[in-house]
């Protein structure tokens, strides 16, 4: 698997120390109004980093499961996203936190936020683990980032290409020849 990769982007331990950063920040934010929580991890790149996050996060949560399918494979270029599964539990007057992978070209949680929004949540944020600075529109603003990257083809800590390479511990760079 490691030779599949051209260079380590972030390593385990950066990422670690990040993710624990992230969640005494995401704590602060939500330390008078952890009631009625709900974490929407965008399925599956968040995998990884949703399991590392959660549990630095002391207080009672619920977590809603959503699927959403941005149809492509290695290429970064806009793609059409679609709900695959929606949440089953209601949002409505809840604080509701969306966790996700990566922010690229916005397409993704653009239609996540707007789906969620109409549920009318008593709160809505986003937490990303990686931006693409180059990419990401000013419009779509993330209210937790873990790195803001260049705009590379990135795999591993659960993000994949055509599913593999999530289960790699690092974030890093795939080897072009593998998706061109
Ligand atoms: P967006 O809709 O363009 O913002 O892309 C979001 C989704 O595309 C992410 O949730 C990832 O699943 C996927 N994606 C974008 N860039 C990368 C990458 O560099 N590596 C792996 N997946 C990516
Ligand atoms: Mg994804």
């Amino acid at each position: 698997m490691q030779n599949d990769l051209a260079r380590i982007l972030i390593t385990r331990e950066q990422i670690q120390k990040r993710v624990k950063e992230m969640a005494d920040a995401i704590s602060a934010t939500y330390a008078d109004r952890t009631r009625g929580l709900v974490i929407v991890p965008v399925l599956a790149g968040s995998i990884i980093f949703l399991a590392d996050l959660i549990r630095r996060l002391p207080f009672k949560m619920k977590i809603g499961l959503l699927t959403v399918s941005s149809y492509r494979g290695a290429t970064t270029k806009p793609g059409s996203a679609r709900l695959v599964q929606d949440l089953d539990l209601d949002i409505k007057d809840r604080h509701v936190l969306v966790v996700d992978d990566i922010l690229d070209t916005g397409n993704t949680l653009r239609v996540v936020m707007g789906l969620l929004q109409k549920r009318e949540p008593a709160s809505l944020r986003m937490c990303v683990l990686l931006r693409k600075t180059a990419k990401a529109p000013k419009d779509l603003v993330a209210d937790f980032v873990g790195f803001d990257i260049e705009d590379v083809f990135v795999v591993g800590y659960g993000l994949d290409y055509n599913d593999h390479y999530r289960n790699w511990p690092d974030i890093g760079v795939l080897r072009p020849e593998l998706y061109s």
